[in-house]
């Protein structure tokens, strides 16, 4: 499902493009989504539509609530009124453990969301499990740490810093301005995190799972990493602007997944060293100087 726009911006999904069929509709329209279940009659949706970047939650509150809280709820009723049977994957985020109350963080840790965001996030997981006890819906909300990949956005942290290393070795930058270099976060892969939503929907009851690798690095141990992949020292690269750091911080995100892992049999097969290769090669072949 994609919302209509007058300029399409399907460059993420080309690769797979004729594998899929886009129809259209919104969020924000109630109507269009109760429409859309009644043509296609799926048996299983997944929710991953959000505004995702936590920095614009805070230029934009009302907006991120209306798709990422509110649109849920929309949603979940276009289910409850087409087709009850319908099994539903909520995009739940670690966003929502903010101001973490312990590390780990697991399925049954206090939320403390630090952004307009989480706290999003936060109304629309509970919607779903509210769905799921009142009125019987297979649905399933799947707390994700980050998860990453060579189509990551560029303005995210780890694409903005492979996306960057890949142009300073390609000799079309110098600099890469970054804000908050001590954060933490638990970053895995997301192909490995979509197999994870697919079996929470294969179960025979449905349930929360945290999604996650059980390792946090920081957003400097990120930019090591990536420099070392081209051979260069971060410092002589790296500044950073106070304009990018956030009005509340999430310092240290670090996940454990030992329901998905006992229950779904998942466990995650890419590294955070070797994820982050992927994505500095990915960019450097973008680049053509691989
Ligand atoms: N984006 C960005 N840009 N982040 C930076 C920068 C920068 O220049 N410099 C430091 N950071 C830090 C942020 O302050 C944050 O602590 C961390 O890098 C990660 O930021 P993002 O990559 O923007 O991701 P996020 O953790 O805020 O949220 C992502 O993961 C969530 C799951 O936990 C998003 O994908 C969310 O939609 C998702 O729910």
């Amino acid at each position: 499902m994609v919302r209509r726009s007058s300029t399409e911006n399907f460059e993420r999904i080309e690769p797979f493009r004729d594998r899929l069929q886009l129809v259209q509709a919104d969020l924000l329209d109630t109507m269009s989504l109760i429409s859309l279940l009644e043509d296609i009659h799926p048996r299983e949706v997944y929710n991953l539509a959000a505004q995702s970047f936590v920095p614009t939650s805070w230029k934009q509150p009302v907006l991120t609530a209306q798709f990422d809280a509110i649109g849920v709820t929309r949603l979940l009723e276009a289910i409850r009124l087409v087709d009850r049977s319908i099994r539903f994957y909520q995009a739940s985020s670690s966003e929502m453990f903010g101001k973490v109350r312990e590390v780990p963080q697991t399925e049954l840790t206090p939320f403390h969301p630090r952004s307009p965001y989480g706290v999003a996030k936060v109304y629309a997981h509970y919607i779903t499990v509210n769905y799921r006890e009142s009125y019987g819906i297979f649905a399933c909300s799947g707390i994700l740490f980050n998860h990453e990949s060579p189509r990551r956005g560029r303005e995210f942290v780890t694409r903005k810093v492979t996306d960057g290393v890949a142009r300073i070795a390609a000799g079309l930058a110098n600099e890469l301005q970054l804000g908050n270099l001590e954060a933490k976060r638990d970053w895995g892969f997301a192909g490995d995190y979509v197999e994870a939503m697919w079996l929470m929907l294969q179960q025979p009851e449905p349930d929360d799972y945290v999604v996650a690798t059980g390792e946090s690095h920081s957003v400097g141990e990120l930019v090591e990493i990536a420099f070392r992949c081209i051979g260069r020292d971060w410092r002589q690269h790296v500044v950073q602007d106070p304009a990018l750091t956030r009005p509340a911080e999430v310092d240290h995100l670090v996940g454990d997944a030992a329901k998905a892992r006992r229950v779904l049999g998942w466990k995650p097969k890419v590294g955070f060293a070797q994820l982050v290769t992927m994505m500095v090669d990915a960019d450097r072949a973008r680049y053509g100087t691989s």
